[in-house]
C-alpha cells in the first residue's frame, strides 16, 4: 500500500488524474471503476479539464459504478447513475451505454448483484477503481462487519450513513433509501489498481485504522492492505493520526517520476 500525503485536497487531483492519463494512453479501452460522494469530485474536475484542454479521451473506455440506491425512480436526481453523469461522465466523451451501475430497480436484487459482477468480469475487470472512505471505514456501501470476501449484493444503510446523505435529499432522512446494491469487498479487491482518497479530520481515525491497523471487517477499507496495488491519497488532516508519515513522505519524495502511482 502506497500512502501519499498532500497539503490540501486539491493537490490530490493531478496526481490521481495522471494515473488515468497514463492508463488511457496505454490502454484506450480501459475499464474504470467510479465512486460517487464528494471526495472524488476534484479528480473528476481535473479529468474533465484534461479532456477539454489536452484531448484526454474516454471514447473507448467503459465505467462501472461502485454502488446504487435501491428503489429510487429512474429519473431521480440523486440516483448515483444521475450523479456521476452530472459530475463527470456527461462532460467527457464516453459512448452512450458505456457507463453502468448496479440495477437498484431490479425485481430480483440478488440476481442483479450477481449479474453486475459477471458484467465486470466480462469487460475484462476494472483497471483503476477510485474509492472514498467513510468516517466509520466503510468502502463503497460495505459497512462495518461486511464480509471481507463479499460480492455485489444488497446492503442496509446504517442510520448514520442515511443521516449523512440526507443533505442530498432536502435534509429529510425519510427520503433517503434504506437499501443499496454495492460492489462487495471481494469485487473491489479484484480491481488492478485501487486508489482510495480521504480528506479532512473527520476521516483521520478511519485512515489510521484502515492503513495502519489490523485487517478487520470492523474497518472494511482495511482490506486494501491485502491489495497488490493500492494507493491511498490523503491530506494533512486525514493523515493526522498516522504513525509513519515521515516514511510515507520520504518514499513519495524519492519516487522516480517514470514510476507513476
Ligand atoms: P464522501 O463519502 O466522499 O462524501 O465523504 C465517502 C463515503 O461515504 O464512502
Amino acid at each position: 500500500m502506497e500512502v501519499i500525503i498532500v497539503d490540501r485536497p486539491e493537490d490530490a487531483a493531478p496526481i490521481v488524474a495522471e494515473a488515468y492519463t497514463r492508463l488511457l494512453t496505454r490502454k484506450p479501452a480501459a475499464v474504470l471503476g467510479l465512486a460517487t460522494g464528494s471526495t472524488p469530485l476534484g479528480v473528476y474536475a481535473e479529468l474533465i479539464r484534461r479532456h477539454r484542454e489536452e484531448g484526454l479521451s474516454f471514447a473507448e473506455a467503459r465505467a462501472f459504478l461502485l454502488d446504487e440506491y435501491v428503489g429510487l425512480p429512474a429519473d431521480h436526481p440523486e440516483r448515483y447513475r444521475a450523479f456521476i453523469e452530472r459530475e463527470f461522465t456527461g462532460h467527457v466523451d464516453f459512448e452512450p451505454g458505456a457507463v453502468v451501475g448496479p440495477d437498484g430497480l431490479a425485481e430480483d436484487l440478488e440476481a442483479a448483484g450477481h449479474a453486475y459482477d459477471q458484467a465486470i468480469k466480462a469487460a475484462g475487470g476494472i483497471d483503476i477503481q477510485i474509492l472514498g472512505i467513510g468516517a466509520d471505514g466503510h468502502l463503497a456501501f460495505n459497512m462495518p462487519m461486511s464480509s471481507l470476501a463479499s460480492r455485489t449484493r444488497l446492503k442496509t444503510l446504517t442510520p448514520k450513513t442515511r443521516q449523512d446523505n440526507a443533505r442530498f435529499f432536502g435534509g429529510d432522512i425519510t427520503q433517503v433509501p434504506t437499501h443499496c446494491l454495492t460492489q462487495g469487498l471481494g469485487t473491489i479487491m479484484e480491481s488492478r489498481h485501487a486508489i482510495m482518497l480521504g480528506f479532512g479530520r473527520g476521516k483521520a481515525q478511519a485512515i489510521r485504522e484502515c492503513v495502519e491497523g489490523a485487517v478487520s471487517s470492523h474497518w472494511p477499507a482495511s482490506i486494501l492492505q491485502m491489495h497488490p496495488h493500492a494507493t491511498v491519497v490523503v491530506d494533512d488532516d486525514a493523515a493526522s493520526q498516522l504513525a509513519f508519515t515521515g516514511y510515507y513522505r520520504a518514499t513519495y519524495a524519492g519516487k522516480p517520476t517514470w514510476q507513476g502511482i
